[in-house]
């Protein structure tokens, strides 16, 4: 550990001690709510291409480490660059979301690239490099890919779908296919994380954004084993590689995944009582989250009162203020600054 990373209070967090503050940053932190995000992103005809630009990477990056001072930033970019990087044909259709050429058969998968293309995601890595020269000392940065589960279901469905019914079929009907699948992102969402922490990101979390909706055998086939696979392959290239771990939605079964060896913490989100995860979690796990997106677009008492038992809950313990899941567009700038106030005291 050098000086610097000493001093940033993500990372004392992060390592296991508990501050009598918790350090905070929030999910989708750089985004639509913020107006500086908005003016430079009508500036760019596509999402995908705003995201591979190291320039406004960077700089929206940083719009809200200056405007907030949070204590982490996270790197802009998409968790559908990884299949875009495998050669699937990705895009953004504004106001709809991602729009991808599903993967419905062997066809389609033998399409697909057996690694990634990492000159395709040269800019990403550029953008780190540009951020870390920029971030104020005490600011850790934060590198991130979707978990193979939920960016299969992206892959499989070609766009967001309510219930992952496409994703959920292909994995009972085609098992062995979708096994190659998941094995292949496993291996790409590794690389493309350890790329990351080269390039020089403290921190790198994985996003299984739709764990949720996954029965418990499914639950351990396709979110904790390959979450599990990916941690054990970045240690290995890096040992002391810091992993965030947020499986969105499961419930109770969230505690397969905070008891895998290696991972740094547990991402919790808005539906869980941080009362009982203050018991449950094993002992000096670093828990983040889980303050109600809502919660902070409605304001006012209701924000105070829900920021409290969430910091009373983990008062003692290793933990990281967040959302439950990423702040909602038109979320008031005046109500992220009441946040920062109420939890830093
Ligand atoms: O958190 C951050 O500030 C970093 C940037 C970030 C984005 N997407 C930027 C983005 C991160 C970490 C993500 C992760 C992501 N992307 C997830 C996992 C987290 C989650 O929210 O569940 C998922 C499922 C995606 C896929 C994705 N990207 C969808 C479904 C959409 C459309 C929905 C929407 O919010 O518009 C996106 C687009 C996207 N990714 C936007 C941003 C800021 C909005 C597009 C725009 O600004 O034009």
């Amino acid at each position: 550990m050098n000086a610097s990373t000493a001093t940033k209070p993500f990372l004392r967090a992060l390592g296991g001690e508990a501050l009598p503050r918790p350090p905070i940053w929030l999910m989708r932190q750089a985004g639509r709510y913020l107006p500086e995000y908005r003016e430079l992103r009508a500036t760019a005809p596509s999402f995908l291409d705003f995201c591979y630009n190291p320039t406004h990477a960077a700089e929206v990056t940083l719009q809200p480490i200056r405007r907030f001072g949070f204590d982490a930033a996270i790197l802009f970019s998409d968790i559908l660059v990884v299949p875009d990087a495998l050669g699937q044909k990705v895009s953004f259709e504004t106001g709809e979301g991602p729009r991808l050429d599903p993967i419905s058969g062997p066809d389609d998968f033998a399409r697909l690239r057996q690694s990634l293309d990492m000159t395709r995601l040269a800019p990403v890595l550029d953008t780190i490099r540009l951020v870390k020269s920029a971030l104020p000392a005490e600011t850790a940065l934060i590198g991130f890919c979707g978990a193979p589960w939920t960016v299969a279901t992206y892959m499989i469905a070609g766009r967001g779908t309510p219930d992952q019914a496409p994703a959920r079929l292909f994995a009972y009907r085609q098992r062995d296919l979708f096994e190659t699948l998941m094995a292949r992102l496993v291996d790409a969402s590794a690389d493309y994380l350890t790329a990351q922490l080269r390039a020089g990101v403290d921190a790198v979390q994985i996003f299984d954004s739709w764990a949720g909706v996954l029965p418990i055998v499914e639950y351990e086939r396709w979110c904790v084993r390959p979450i599990q696979e990916i941690v054990a392959k970045v240690r290995a290239a890096i040992p002391a590689a810091k992993i965030i771990a947020f499986p969105r939605g499961g419930g109770a079964q969230l505690l397969e995944v905070a008891a895998l060896p290696g991972i740094a913490a547990i991402g919790l989100d808005t539906s869980v009582d941080p009362a009982w995860a203050a018991r449950a979690l094993p002992k000096g796990l670093p828990a983040q989250g889980n303050l109600d997106p809502l919660a902070l677009l409605a304001g006012g008492a209701a924000l105070d009162a829900a920021v409290d038992r969430i910091l009373e809950a983990f008062s003692g313990r290793p933990h990281i203020f967040n959302l439950g899941h990423g702040i909602l567009p038109p979320t008031p700038i005046e109500h992220v600054e009441r946040l920062l106030k109420r939890v830093r005291g």
